[in-house]
């Protein structure tokens, strides 16, 4: 219950600031702004590539946060930094606005190398398993080693929570989620003042890691 209480006074801290900082652009303008990102991100936000995010369907409020974090260093990947460096605050919020009002795809179930190998064609037990497992971190966390419950803040369905910029995580690449879970957890990626994510990733293993990832990337 304590733990419930803290997790709902961050949620409102957040969702006091980031309703202040944020306003939303012109989905119109977005879409030709976007034209750059599409070789990389599909043109509806839908990217083919599995470590490369989607963006369809993911809150402005966050998109606009991650882009400003490339442009101002806090966040760094070597693809995306100096492409942020090259948007004005305008074409952030324009950008941002028409990827939130795209729809995600969805995914088909994952295929770890590693199974392929011990398995024939067309059985995925280990997969069922290990999505079984992320299932029930999602919703319980793990008491043993303190691994906060994701769905008090991403939300039942991985939907996220817009007000508060929690980002959606439905239907997102599993390979994605494994190296942002993997860079939270060494301290790669630490952009968020409270760096609440690398307070729980740092707990997880990275059976954890890959177990809770592939369930998220079966959301829909
Ligand atoms: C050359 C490929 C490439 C291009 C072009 C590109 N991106 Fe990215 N983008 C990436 C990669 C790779 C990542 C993941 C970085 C990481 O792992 O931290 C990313 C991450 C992002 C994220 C963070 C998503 C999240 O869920 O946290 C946003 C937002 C983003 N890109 C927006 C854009 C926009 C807007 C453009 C065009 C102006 C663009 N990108 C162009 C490769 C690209
Ligand atoms: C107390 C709220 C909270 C809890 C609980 C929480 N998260 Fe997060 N999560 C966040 C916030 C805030 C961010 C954005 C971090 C940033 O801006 O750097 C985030 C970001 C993420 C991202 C990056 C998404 C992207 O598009 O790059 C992933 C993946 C993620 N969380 C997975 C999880 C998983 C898995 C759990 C459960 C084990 C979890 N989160 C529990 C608040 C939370």
């Amino acid at each position: 219950m304590k733990k419930k209480l803290q997790v709902l006074s961050i949620s409102l801290a957040l969702t006091s600031a980031a309703s202040i900082l944020h306003a939303e652009g012109n989905i119109n303008a977005g879409k030709q702004k976007a034209t750059s990102c599409a070789g990389c991100h599909g043109e509806d936000g839908n990217s083919m590539v599995a470590t490369f995010p989607k963006l369809a369907h993911q809150h402005s409020s966050y998109l606009q946060q991650q882009l400003h974090a490339f442009k101002d260093g806090t966040r760094s990947d070597p693809m995306m930094s100096a492409i942020a460096m090259t948007l004005a605050d305008e074409d952030i919020q324009d950008i941002s606005a028409y990827y939130a009002a795209q729809k995600v795809s969805e995914n088909s179930l994952p295929v770890s190398v590693a199974d392929e190998d011990e398995k024939p064609a067309g059985t995925n037990d280990a997969v069922q398993s290990l999505i079984t497992q992320g299932s029930n971190l999602y919703r319980n966390g793990n008491l043993q080693s303190a691994v906060s419950a994701c769905i008090a803040c991403h939300g039942p369905f991985g939907e996220g929570n817009k007000p508060a910029s929690f980002p959606a995580l439905k239907s997102q690449h599993a390979d994605y989620l494994i190296k942002a879970l993997t860079d939270f957890k060494s301290g790669a990626r630490s952009n968020n003042p409270e760096n609440i994510m690398h307070m729980i990733a740092k707990k997880m293993s990275d059976q954890e890691i890959k177990a809770v990832s592939y369930r998220i990337s079966m959301m829909k």
